[in-house]
């Protein structure tokens, strides 16, 4: 069975602040979908709701068959497939490069020390931060802790990685480095959603690119939308 991701009639408030509002939308398998919308549009909320660090108020998430959004669903095995990679790199900063990625691998998925060790190289290497494991993730630039971020993503062998803005904290010069090692790792074996403001990165890599204004999928379509918008609201966006 083919995996996929459905997400049926999501709704999300804060409060009175409708941030979601009945959301649809189909993501197959090995397909590259980026976000893009302004500021408040909802974007971090819907990639937040996917790998439930936000508890929607309505609607389903169907993952591989299961409602994410079941309570009876084993959150940690589910979720552990699906990993996210934050603006702000989430990394221990007490850790060394190598702990971040092996940590993880350890606990959750129970992996052995070694092995968890020898995969977390694996990625470090991919990535171009080798020569780092030993370094605490203090000592590193942002471009660097957001490649080693990756690396751990990866490490966790997960089928949908999530990119909340990967670049927006970090100096032009490195927004270069990771979204080439974005480039890099991607493959036909696992699903992307990738929220990011870099229109010719997302132009470059996306089979499909939705557009959110106020909590609603305003857009969506494959890549030509960033060239010919059909809707107003977009056409202004992209100006
Ligand atoms: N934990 C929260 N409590 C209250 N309101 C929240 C919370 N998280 C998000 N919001 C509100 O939800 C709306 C959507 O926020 P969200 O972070 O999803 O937008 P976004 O599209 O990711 O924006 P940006 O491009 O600035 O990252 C905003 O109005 C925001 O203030
Ligand atoms: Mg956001």
């Amino acid at each position: 069975m083919d995996n996929y991701i459905s997400i049926k009639k999501l709704s999300k408030s804060f409060d009175e602040n409708k941030v979601l509002d009945n959301i649809n939308l189909e993501i197959k398998t090995g397909q590259v979908t980026s976000i893009i919308g302004p500021s408040g549009s909802g974007k971090s909320t819907l990639l937040r709701c996917l790998n439930k660090l936000e508890k929607p108020n309505q609607g389903e998430i169907i993952y591989n068959n299961t409602n994410l959004l079941d309570n009876k669903v084993n959150n940690k095995q589910v979720l552990s497939k699906i990993q996210m990679v934050f603006q702000s790199f989430n990394l221990f900063t007490n850790l060394s490069v190598l702990d971040n990625c092996v940590i993880g691998q350890t606990k959750v998925l129970k992996r052995d020390k070694d092995e968890a060790k020898t995969n977390a190289i694996k990625f470090l290497e991919k990535v171009g931060m080798k020569d780092f494991i030993n370094r605490n993730v203090s000592t590193l630039s942002g471009g660097q802790r957001q490649r080693v971020a990756i690396a751990r993503t990866l490490s966790m062998s997960p089928e949908v990685i999530l990119f909340d803005e990967p670049t927006s904290a970090l100096d032009p010069e490195m927004v270069k480095e990771v979204l080439e090692v974005i480039r890099n790792i991607i493959t036909k074996e696992q699903t992307f959603i990738i929220v990011t403001h870099e229109m010719n990165f997302s132009y470059e890599v996306s089979d499909t690119v939705i557009f959110m204004d106020q909590g609603k999928i305003v857009e969506i379509g494959d890549k030509s939308i960033l060239k010919n918008p059909k809707s107003e609201r977009l056409t202004r966006f992209l100006n």
